[in-house]
Order: structure tokens, then sequence, then C-alpha cells
């Protein structure tokens, strides 16, 4: 899941895995660095977190003075020492995000040949091409080339060769790969926060575009060989230091951000003082479209999904929210009179970077909702709404998924003035309800004592039901969708209305319910809902405001009582709660918090 590759000047190996270390929130499961010393090529790989890479170079330490190092999310071949990159072949070592999708046709074609597997990794199989290129006489860089136009699928590749101290390959056909410029040295990595401790001059790959990286500089190509000229910049990831403060995780930190980045984000779009829409630029006229498709995976999915809400109550405008690995198969059709938005903390997300694409081929105009300014999606939109939330860490989206909301809320607010279907007085007093945001998130974390008892006592369960309405139905699946990443407990967020229907046979005594339910004009039907699982045992947990808690009139239930906060910025406010009590729950339960076991931050495979 991360790559990082230097050619420096002083011993590689401990600055590799420090590198390696700022892509664990990536998430990953075994690491392993290799590198090239007086002519030999070695490796150290281990199972598990970078710890265990660390010592084992503790004991065994690696020299040289150029190496590629990787931590790997497994796909192919369970994440033992074998398979963990670098993979090797006589004279090549090679680190592989991604998938490579002919690997099987591929490993008969080399196996044919004579070649032995070691791993049951598609990796191998690229680190075998080259070698084969490489006997029929070519060079590491045109051996590397040759090799490259096999591989279909998508990767990030870094290549190196004993016998050439001097020289890294690179290529981008996907996953994200980024050069950095330093001073006589140079470097690979995924993303420039890996590189950041050693430069903040970054130039980015394009897909199919392969890089030669020396000392004295890169050389990059495209897929025709051609040489090809890409921008230096300075990396924005520079300032950042991976710190979690003094909090316990990255999560919990990113939690308490919360305020303070949502107000960061609503004032770009919004003008607190004189009530109104800024004027940031959009390529999505939303006067003139007829239709908004908008498309995510996970946590960002959700946030689309509250976002369709607002769209269409405010500004009457017809949303189509679809799951990107969804979205990109099923060929919707798009008319003219329609816009794409894609919602995406990263940026690099496989499924949604696709169904983007797909969009273009259908000549529709293209906003991406995005944190890392810097990403592909962001590269290849035709404009974009930033999130503010700066880096987040912690592979369960927290602080972006709130952002995400806070623009959705801010562009349905615009959608309405533009369309006509929200007087300026109404976007006023919503413009208004949005500026409280941030205060009533300060209100929420406040409730972490309360929430962190409630999560001892769900880290007991073995399933959960998450139930809402409206806007706060997604948010109960973002609850259910926490609680499993982070906890591992069952859990499924449902419409509350929708219960009779199915999920009621689950309820028993052993079966707690968390409904959240602020007292809205729908809150009545809620407490129905709530009735029906009392009647049969059920557990509730209710989250609602004070008004709520006494309303809901049940003989039994816990309460967690939020502050009254206006309609349309319920579910930002609400989603602190929901988002402590997963984390509460899984420190409870003792799990990896920041890094969930098989997840991923960046998912930049299928
Ligand atoms: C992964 C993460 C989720 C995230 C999803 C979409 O599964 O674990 O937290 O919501 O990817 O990522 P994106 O970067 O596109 O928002």
């Amino acid at each position: 899941c991360g790559i990082v590759g230097i050619v420096g000047h002083s011993p590689v190996a401990p600055l590799i895995v420090d590198a390696l270390k700022r892509l664990e929130y990536r998430g990953y499961d075994s690491a392993g660095v290799a590198t090239i010393e007086d002519g030999r090529l070695d490796r150290r790989r281990a199972e598990g977190k970078l710890v265990n890479l660390e010592k084992l170079l503790q004991g065994e330490p690696l020299g040289g003075l150029i190496g590629i190092g990787h931590t790997r999310w497994a796909t192919h071949g369970v994440p033992n020492e074998t398979n963990a990159h670098p993979h090797f072949s006589e004279d090549v070592a090679i680190v592989h995000n991604g998938i490579i999708e002919n690997f099987a046709e591929l490993r008969s074609e080399l196996q044919a040949e004579g070649f032995q597997f070691t791993s049951q990794t598609d990796t191998e199989v690229v680190a075998h091409l080259v070698t084969h290129e490489l006997r029929r006489g070519r060079s590491p860089q045109h051996a590397a080339f040759a090799a490259l136009k096999r591989l279909n699928g998508a990767f990030a590749l870094a290549i190196m060769f004993r016998g050439d101290e001097d020289l890294i390959v690179g290529a981008r056909n996907g996953p994200p790969l980024a050069v950095g410029h330093g001073d006589g040295e140079m470097y690979l990595g995924s993303d420039a926060i890996a590189l950041a401790p050693f430069t903040d001059s970054i130039t980015y790959l394009e897909d199919g575009d392969w890089v030669v990286v020396r000392r004295s500089g890169m050389e990059i190509f495209d897929i025709s060989g051609s040489r090809v000229e890409r921008l230096r910049q300075q990396s924005v990831g520079t300032s950042f230091l991976v710190d979690k403060g003094n909090h316990r995780h990255f999560m919990e930190k990113e939690i308490h951000e919360q305020p303070e980045v949502i107000a960061h984000t609503l004032a770009h779009y919004l003008d607190f003082a004189g009530g109104g829409v800024k004027s940031f630029d959009t390529p999505i006229d939303f006067a003139k479209i007829d239709r908004l498709a908008v498309s995510a995976c996970g946590t960002a999915y959700l946030a689309g999904l509250i976002g369709k809400y607002w769209f269409e109550r405010y500004a009457r405008l017809p949303v189509d929210i679809d799951i990107a690995s969804e979205f990109r198969y099923r060929e919707m059709p798009l008319t003219k009179a329609s816009a794409a938005l894609f919602v995406s903390q990263s940026g690099e997300t496989a499924d949604t970077l696709a169904s983007l694409r797909y969009c273009r081929k259908e000549g529709v105009p293209i906003a991406t909702i995005v944190n890392v300014r810097d990403s592909t999606m962001a590269r290849e939109s035709d404009g974009i709404f930033p999130t503010l939330a700066g880096p987040e860490i912690g592979v369960a989206s927290t602080k972006a998924f709130t952002c995400q909301l806070s623009i959705f809320a801010a562009l349905a607010v615009r959608a309405g003035l533009e369309r006509g279907t929200l007087s300026p007085e109404e976007a006023s007093s919503h413009i208004r309800a949005l500026s409280e945001a941030p205060r009533y998130a300060a209100q929420a974390l406040k409730l972490e004592e309360r929430i962190e008892k409630v999560g001892r006592e769900l880290s007991q369960v073995r399933h959960v039901l998450y139930l809402g309405r409206d806007t706060n139905y997604p948010l109960a699946m973002e609850g259910a969708l926490k609680l499993k990443e982070l906890s591992y407990i069952h859990a499924e967020g449902y419409a509350a209305g929708e219960l009779k229907h199915g999920p009621i046979a689950l309820i028993d005594e052993q079966m707690p319910v968390i409904v959240i339910a602020p007292c809205d004009r729908i809150f009545e039907k809620t407490v129905s809902n709530m009735q029906e699982v009392a009647a049969r045992g059920g557990r509730i947990i209710l989250i609602t405001d004070e008004e709520g808690a006494v309303r809901a009139s049940l003989d039994s239930f816990e309460t967690i009582v939020m502050p009254t906060v206006p309609e349309l910025i319920a579910p930002i406010v609400y989603a602190l709660p929901v988002q402590m009590l997963a984390y509460h729950t899984a420190v409870a339960m003792g799990t990896d918090v920041d890094q969930p076991r098989n997840l991923a931050k960046s998912v930049t495979v299928e």
C-alpha cells in the first residue's frame, strides 16, 4: 500500500523505514526493505507492523546507499513474510502497489521459461518478467520498460537492479507515485507525506508514466517511451508532522479537530457576516442542470447520501447517488443536462476515479469534493470543492466526513439560490444555521465521558443495530460502518421505518439499538419505531436533544443528550457522538483504532 525508494549518499534503510512510517496511515499488514551494498542485493521483510521490521533490522542491519521499501496490504496471498515485498528475481528487486490483472497468464508463460515462483503474489511476475528481459540483453531501463508494456491492471512500481547502484525505475498506472528532488539524492514515494522529511520538491507521475531516477536527477517517459515533462511543484504535505499531539490515537485527535476544520471549510464557501454564499468557482451550473450524479465509496458515499437529501429538499435538484464500484460498471446514461460530483478524502480511490473517468467519456461537467488537493481525482476534475480538514491519518474517516457534509450543505444552499427554490432570506437562515455547526460540534465533544461509558457497554456485545430517519438514516449507516470497521462488532444501519420489514426479527434482550433522532418534524415517527423495539425487549440507546429525551416517553432507554440544533446541521453535529461511540467501543476492546485489521486508508485497487 506504500512505496518508498531512495538513491542517496548515506545508508538508506533507516530512512526508508522512517518514510514507511509516514505511510502507515494507509493501512498495511506486512513490510519490507531491500538495499544494494557493494554489489550485494539484500532484504529484510516482516509480517505485521513496522516495529517488527525495525526489530529485524536492529539484529541484522542493512547497509547500502540505494534502496526500496514497502508496506503491503494483502491482495494476492496472505500477509506473511514470503509474500511481503520487496520481491527478488536474480538481479532485480521490486515493490508494487495495486493489482496485476494478467498475472496468471504471465506466470504460466514465465514458468514455461523455467522461472521458479516463491510467493503467491502477483508482484513476483513483474520481477521475473524484468529478469527475462535482462537475459535477452536489454539494459535495466529498457528491460523495465519492456516488462511494463506487458502489464495490465493498476500498479505503482519501484524497481532496483544489482549492478547499477544509481538507478531506480518507477512506474505508475493507477495508484499514485511521486518523485522527490533532493540535493544529490532522489526519492520515490507514494505521496508527498512520505517524502516530507527529505524534500518538499515533488513531481507526480501521471497514469502511464515511468521514470528513471538517479542521484543526478530523473527523466520521465510515457508508455510509448517518449520523454515527457511533468510539473515540479512545492508539496503542501511538508508542513505537517505525523504527530498525535497529546491524543492516544490519530482518530481521537481528528474527532477533536472537527469544530475547527468544519469552521475552516464552511468559511471557504459561505459568507457568514453577509449571510450569503461566496462566489467560489464551480464547473457545475446548478441552475442549468436537471440531474446530479454523485458517487463515492465508504464514508464518503454516506456523505453523498446525506447530500442527496439536501440537494433534493432545498434545491429541488434530483440526485442519483451510487457506490462507485457499482457506478463504474452499470452504464448509467447521463444526459447533457447532467453533472457529476465525486466525493473522496484521498482523491485516489480506484473505483471513484474510474467512475470519474466514465463521466469524462460521457462528456458531463465533473467536480470533486476532495481533501487531498494534489490527488489524481483533483487533477482530473473540471473543478474541485476542497475540504479543508488537513491530513486525515486514521484509516476510518471522521473529520473529512463532516467537512464533506459541510460542503454538501453549502452547495445545496447555493444551488437552491441559483435555482430559485430558496429565497435569499431562507438561504441566509440556513447559512446562519451552518455558522453554528462548529460551536455545536464543540458542545457535542463534551459528551465524551458519557459516550465512553456507553462504549464500554457496547464492547460486550456482538451485534448492534443503528436506526435513523431522513438525513439521520445515512448517519445510522455511518455509525454502523464506523463500529464494524473499528471494533469488528457486527452492526447494521437501517431506516427506522424499514425496521418492521425485516430487521425487527433480530430484536431480543441482547440487541442494543442505537437510535439517532433529534426532535425534528418526524421525531414522533421514530418514537413509534422505538416502541416496537422496546416491546420486544431491545436495549435502546437514544441520541437526541433535550426535548427528544422528554418526548421519547419510554420506560427504559439510555440517552445521550445533545444540544438542540437546527435541522439542517443535525447530521454534521450528530456525526460526532456516532464517531466517539465507535472509537470508545474499539478502545474498550483494545483493537488497533488507527489501523483496523484488513482495512486501508487509500484503496487504489478494485
Ligand atoms: C477506505 C477508507 C474509508 C473511506 C473509503 C473511501 O475504505 O477506509 O474510511 O471512506 O476508503 O475513501 P476516499 O479517500 O475516497 O474518501
